[in-house]
């Protein structure tokens, strides 16, 4: 296997890669708690044209953990680009000669494809549009790998918002990888998209679709949750029609298996109730930090 460049979507890795990167995930684990220098001499810039609290934390904290440095800019507005209309390309021509890395976010798909391909350093896709969110997707598989000890024979279901939710789709592609049986629980208004579902299918996943939150959380080893993204919205009208229309409450806990475990990309607004946190179900706060876990592996394999 070669080395990992540019992390941009899940189509790109395979199940060999994918295993690899949760194998030193794991390793990362006692490096995370006693530190390290291997990244001392590398720097790390995170440029995050859209919000976020998780990812873009945790990929420093990777990184200072790992003895590297970090710069970036959290918002948009702050840099060129947002206040003066510099061209994405011209911010990576930029940024490349002041890192090592480039972590980005961006409101549109295939924002993170065109960045590699303006950068000579590597680029990883911290979120792109809709589409995709790849280390996402790698910490949710490590997190369900380190709860339930194996993915294969698992069933899997994946709920609220999948036709915008980025995390969903780049989660169901790298399940499809293995051999699962996958439920996807949507309003009808935020079905997964037909195409990405039948990626699932030629791939051999067993596929379920159900449309609401009784059936989700029925007969399923995980439970994944997922925020309505509001933002991604063309009319605000429609979001309204189904907000606070998929909401996860403890009137659901005795409908799901008795070792299902609960996760959740996080921020939640009102799907998850916080009735759940203190329930043995919900591991989202420890999700949170397999993220340190698995962005560490990711910038070791990529920076060394
Ligand atoms: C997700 C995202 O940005 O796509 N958040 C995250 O990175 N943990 C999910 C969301 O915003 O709902």
């Amino acid at each position: 296997m070669g080395e990992l460049r540019n992390l941009i979507s899940m189509q790109d890795l395979d199940r060999k890669r994918i295993d690899q990167i949760l194998s030193v995930a794991a390793e990362m684990e006692a490096v995370a708690v006693k530190r390290s220098r291997i990244l001392e001499s590398k720097i790390m810039a995170t440029l995050f044209f859209e919000p976020s609290t998780r990812t873009r934390l945790s990929f420093e904290s990777a990184m200072l953990r790992l003895g590297g440095s970090v710069l970036g800019f959290a918002e948009a507005g702050t840099s060129s680009a947002g206040g003066k209309g510099e061209t994405l390309a011209d911010t990576i021509r930029t940024v490349e000669r002041y890192a090592d890395v480039i972590v980005i976010r961006h409101p549109l798909d295939g924002s993170a494809r065109v960045s590699a391909e303006f950068s000579s350093v590597p680029v990883i896709n911290a979120g792109s549009g809709s589409e995709e969110h790849p280390t996402q997707a790698l910490l949710d598989l490590y997190s369900i790998k380190k709860l339930k000890g194996k993915i294969d024979g698992l069933s899997i279901s994946l709920c609220g918002d999948l036709k915008y939710g980025r995390t969903v789709h780049s989660l169901g592609m790298g399940l499809s990888l293995y051999d699962v049986t996958i439920k996807l629980a949507a309003p009808q208004a935020l079905r997964m998209k037909p195409a990405i579902i039948d990626e699932m299918k030629k791939a051999g996943v067993n596929v379920v679709e159900v449309d609401n939150v009784e059936d989700a959380v029925k007969d399923v080893d995980v439970i994944y949750m997922t925020r309505i993204q509001k933002e991604r919205f063309p009319d605000i009208r429609e979001y309204d029609k189904v907000k606070g229309r998929f909401r996860l409450t403890s009137e659901h806990l005795p409908l799901m298996r008795e070792d299902a475990v609960i996760l959740h990309p996080l921020p939640r607004v009102d799907e998850l109730d916080a009735e759940i946190d203190n329930t043995p179900h919900a591991k989202y706060f420890d999700q949170v930090y397999s993220g340190v876990i698995l962005r560490m592996a990711i910038l070791k394999m990529i920076l060394t």
